[in-house]
């Protein structure tokens, strides 16, 4: 049997979640995806209306198939959590199961178990104010909805992976160098991801063999980067003073996730692999 990956956050055919989703329906396996909520109607009309054909070409020439979207939203972990307001709201009250505990048993109850975890999401509601001047909410909610959200995915995803199994997720070297513009507490929320993954990475691999690693990619003109205000500028400053000048594409990003998800990549495990053009190893700009 080919495996089969659990996906979260892709809403559409821009980011690095759909990259990835294609990268490893390449490589032959299956593909399940968890979409954010209020994103899932016209994520899934786009899908059925053939919006992203052209996107979903695979090398071989097929398209990929997305075997089933399941409505998710990473902030909360049980149905007890969720606010009233948002129960309410009539974009969640139109779907169920969205929580990431109830997620996970239907997956199970679909598919029995997973092989591959990616977590592609990432929010922070106030990310362009400094961080001087960001509140207590909006930092704790970056948190949650980039740091946390992993925990959680993994937590309630390892009883139904196959031991071998590998989970991959997506940061920003905002965690450890100063990018100006990059606030609401998403630095910080990225600088805890990187060392849950390395935490993660000991637990996961010693009480299930399953390995945990992230990729700390270049900027994209996603829609999450748009949102953030100067993605133009990132790219821009990346092909003037990275090694490599060249504009980074989602599909490399993709490409790494689907080798550290495989067996190619089974020694490495609680690893911050860049995949940025060497951006990272600059000291100074030239
Ligand atoms: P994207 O917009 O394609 O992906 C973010 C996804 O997160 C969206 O689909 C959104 O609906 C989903 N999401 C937000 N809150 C959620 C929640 N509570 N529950 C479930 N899903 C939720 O944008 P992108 O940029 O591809 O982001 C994917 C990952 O890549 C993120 O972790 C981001 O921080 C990371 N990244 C992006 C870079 C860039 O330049 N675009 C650079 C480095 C890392």
């Amino acid at each position: 049997r080919g495996k089969r990956a659990f996906i979260a956050g892709v809403a559409d055919d821009n980011g690095y979640g759909w990259a990835i989703a294609k990268s490893l329906a390449a490589a032959g396996a299956e593909i399940l995806v968890g979409t954010w909520v209020p994103a899932l109607n016209i994520f899934e009309t786009s899908l059925r209306r053939g919006k992203f054909d052209e996107s979903r070409v695979l090398p071989d020439g097929s398209l990929m198939e997305i075997t089933k979207v399941y409505p998710l939203d990473a902030v909360y972990d049980c149905p007890e959590d969720v606010p009233e307001d948002v129960k309410a709201n009539k974009r969640y009250a139109g779907s169920a199961n969205w929580t990431v505990k109830e997620v996970a048993e239907s997956v199970k109850q679909d598919f029995g178990c997973i092989d591959i975890l990616v977590h592609s999401l990432a929010n922070g509601p106030e990310v362009i104010k400094p961080l001087l001047e960001t509140s207590r909410n909006g930092y704790l909610a970056a948190i949650s909805a980039s740091s946390y959200s992993f925990i959680s995915l993994l937590k309630y995803f390892v009883p139904l992976m196959n031991p071998g199994g590998a989970s991959i997720s997506l940061t920003y070297i905002a965690s450890e160098r100063i990018i100006p513009g990059y606030g609401g507490g998403m630095s910080s929320a990225k600088a805890a991801l990187e060392s849950d993954t390395r935490v993660l990475a000991f637990e996961a691999g010693r009480k299930h063999k399953i390995r945990v690693n992230t990729i700390s990619a270049g900027p994209l003109r996603s829609r999450a980067a748009k949102a953030i205000g100067f993605i133009d500028m990132m790219i821009d400053y990346s092909l003037e003073n990275a090694p490599l000048q060249k504009e980074l594409s989602a599909e490399e990003v993709g490409n790494a996730a689907a080798f550290l998800v495989s067996p190619l990549a089974s020694a490495i495990t609680g690893a911050v692999v860049y995949v940025d053009n060497g951006l990272n190893a600059m000291g100074v700009g030239v």
